[in-house]
């Protein structure tokens, strides 16, 4: 079971992205957040990450990015994007051509401030949309599905939420309001790796420490204790929405953290009806191979 309160404290990529990779708005995001928390600010916002697990958000960022702005290229404004339990991303902010909609999900109270910073960043924003509500529950989807044009491609991803925090009953819920919304061409449901998918490295003494920690803040029993290997997940995913499944690569990140990085995929699953974008995934994958994003 999820606790909602600590949960949304655990939103602090930004911080990562900020300290560890050149991420266009992260310092801007950084600066209004601290302005509207004020003092507060130390006590319910810290680095979730130890030192070597900061490579975890930073690299997922980025690769998560490439793909966003592969698919932005490829479809333009007919591109819908759906980020569940966005946090304060810095994503729609770093795509390089303009799409169709852009729409960030998030629990009210971190829907909120985000929406009030990204207009007092940017201004009003005609295609970025901020849903607040559960994901657990229908009526969110429903606003979602009354965001969305059908007819075209639909981009709906998660990370550092669902892979993390979802057991199979959320993870099976949650699949039966993202189906119907996968009927255009194009379409794509795509997860970031987790160590809950790698229990290979469960005995390593960085992993043993990141873990805890994250579980810690987090309140989450599920991200340490609910394993299973990154192969069945895919199979798990696979006899939930019946869709073809293309893994991509990660880039790296700090260097220390090559041995689990070398092995993280995205799981996207995709509807795709001339394999075309399964071809230009396959090449961002290759291409990801030899890119580290850290400083
Ligand atoms: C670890 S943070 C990741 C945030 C962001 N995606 C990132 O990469 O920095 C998990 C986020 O998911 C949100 N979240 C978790 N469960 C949720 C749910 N059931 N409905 C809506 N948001 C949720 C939390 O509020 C939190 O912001």
């Amino acid at each position: 079971m999820i606790d909602k309160e600590k949960i949304q404290k655990t939103s602090s990529t930004i911080l990562d992205l900020n300290d560890h990779a050149d991420v266009k708005y992260s310092e801007e995001i950084i600066n209004a957040l601290k302005n509207r928390i004020g003092e507060m600010w130390p006590k319910i916002w810290s680095k979730m990450s130890s030192d070597n697990f900061s490579a975890f958000p930073v690299a997922r960022f980025h690769t998560n990015q490439s793909i966003l702005n592969f698919m932005a290229k490829e479809f333009g404004e007919r591109l819908q994007i759906v980020e569940l339990g966005a946090g304060f991303t810095p994503h729609f902010l770093n795509l390089d051509c303009r799409i169709g909609k852009y729409i960030e999900v998030e629990f009210k109270e971190n829907s909120d401030l985000k929406r009030d910073i990204i207009s007092e960043t940017k201004g009003e924003i005609d295609n970025l949309k901020f849903i607040s509500g559960d994901l657990a529950e229908e009526e969110t989807w429903k606003r979602i599905e009354g965001e969305l044009n059908l007819d075209n491609p639909v981009l709906i991803f998660s990370e550092g939420v669902v892979s993390q925090y979802f057991d199979d009953d959320l993870k099976s819920k949650i699949s039966n309001f993202i189906k119907p919304l996968m009927s255009a061409n194009g379409s794509i449901f795509m997860l970031d790796d987790t160590l809950r998918n790698h229990p290979e490295f469960q005995d390593n003494e960085i992993i043993k420490e990141g873990m805890n920690k994250i579980s810690g803040v987090s309140g989450s029993s599920v991200y340490k204790n609910d394993l299973r290997n990154f192969e069945l997940e895919n199979l798990f995913w696979k006899k939930l929405l019946n869709m073809d499944i293309v893994n991509v690569d990660y880039m790296l990140s700090k260097p220390e953290m090559d041995f689990v990085l070398e092995n993280f995929k995205l799981t996207i699953n995709l509807k795709d009806e001339d394999s075309s974008i399964t071809r230009g995934l396959k090449e961002l994958s290759l291409q990801n191979k030899n890119i580290r994003v850290w400083k």
